[in-house]
């Protein structure tokens, strides 16, 4: 891969097998054609959050006043969890990150002052009127013309939340899927985004249901251990290195990894989430994402009736060992 922006060494390197996310004109027929099979899709051109073209560390030090969510990390990555899953699931976790709620000003002293062996900082705040008049004022100005005609087009249901990213160069979101079609929109700096297909779930091993990192991938892509996880060998998914004013079309269920590049200074991206559309008639056979849903339900189901974690494993295995084969 080559750019005028970045260089390969700002890549980190995994050994996965990788094809490029086609990059599309908003005009293009074709976008459509990717958005409405789930497939994913690079958008120039659309001008979605151009109002944002303005928004760096200093403007928003200006205008956002209040607190916002910050995550910390030991390290660079930024693994998720569900705290309320923490409760109930009887194995030991223990969070690599935590969430804070830190004053803007403070946010972009410490990532200014940042040095080696310091804890990682990412902002990520719902734009919500938290944020103040002015980026509410921005937020208004959005391509909402553009977006909301994709929406409609393709059925889906209703924008639950906008997520404003504000990550430290070198930041990494690891592997992990989500429930919500995802517009993702990037306003400064670069980031490189990896994808994979729903069906990719037996090559990446996603935690149980009933762990605080459910959705999230269990192999460390930087030093996978292949004794547990042997399929990851055969992962293959796409990848794009997303600049200010593109967008990507991150389809419900999709698998994702992403990264701020390697001294490329910090990034904003801003999420838009849509829920899916109404389910309607169900048509055979089912497709990869549903069959990741059919599991999910019956992961949730198992724990609900059995009360206890530990023992989901056990009962799903002698459902199967002996008795189903592939
Ligand atoms: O770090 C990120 O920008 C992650 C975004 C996402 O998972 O949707
Ligand atoms: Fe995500």
């Amino acid at each position: 891969m080559s750019s005028n922006h970045y260089s390969e060494n700002q890549l980190r390197k995994y050994s996965l097998k990788l094809d490029k996310i086609p990059k599309l004109n908003y005009n293009d027929p074709k976008v459509d054609e990717y958005i409405s099979s789930n497939e994913p899709v690079v958008i120039q051109g659309c001008d979605l959050v151009a109002s944002a073209n303005s928004w760096d560390l200093d403007y928003l030090k200006r205008k956002m006043m209040g607190k916002y969510t910050v995550i910390l990390s030991q390290n660079h990555k930024f693994k998720y969890h569900d705290e309320k899953k923490i409760q109930s699931c009887k194995t030991d976790f223990k969070p690599t990150t935590r969430r804070v709620q830190m004053k803007f000003s403070e946010f972009v002293d410490k990532i200014k002052n940042w040095k080696k062996n310091d804890e990682r900082l990412y902002l990520q705040q719902v734009l919500d009127n938290s944020v103040g008049i002015s980026i509410v004022q921005d937020f208004v100005k959005f391509n909402w013309n553009w977006i909301t005609e994709k929406q409609i087009k393709n059925n889906w249901g209703s924008l639950t939340s906008n997520l404003l990213l504000v990550s430290m160069e070198g930041n990494v979101t690891p592997c992990h899927y989500d429930e919500q079609q995802n517009f993702y929109a990037q306003v400064k700096g670069y980031k490189r985004i990896i994808l994979f297909r729903p069906s990719q779930f037996k090559c990446l091993y996603p935690h149980p249901v009933y762990h605080p990192y459910d959705r999230q991938s269990q192999v460390d892509f930087e030093k996978p251990d292949y004794n547990r996880f042997p399929n990851f060998k055969d992962a293959c998914g796409f990848e794009t290195v997303l600049e200010p004013g593109e967008v990507l079309y991150i389809p419900m269920y999709w698998f994702h990894h992403v990264e701020s590049l390697l001294r490329g200074g910090y990034t904003i991206s801003i999420n838009f989430w849509y829920k899916a559309g109404p389910t309607g008639q169900i048509v055979y056979p089912l497709k990869d994402y549903q069959k990741v849903a059919i599991m999910r339900n019956v992961e949730k189901m198992l724990n609900d009736a059995l009360r206890d974690s530990t023992e989901v494993g056990t009962l799903l295995k002698t459902i199967v060992d002996g008795r189903y084969f592939e």
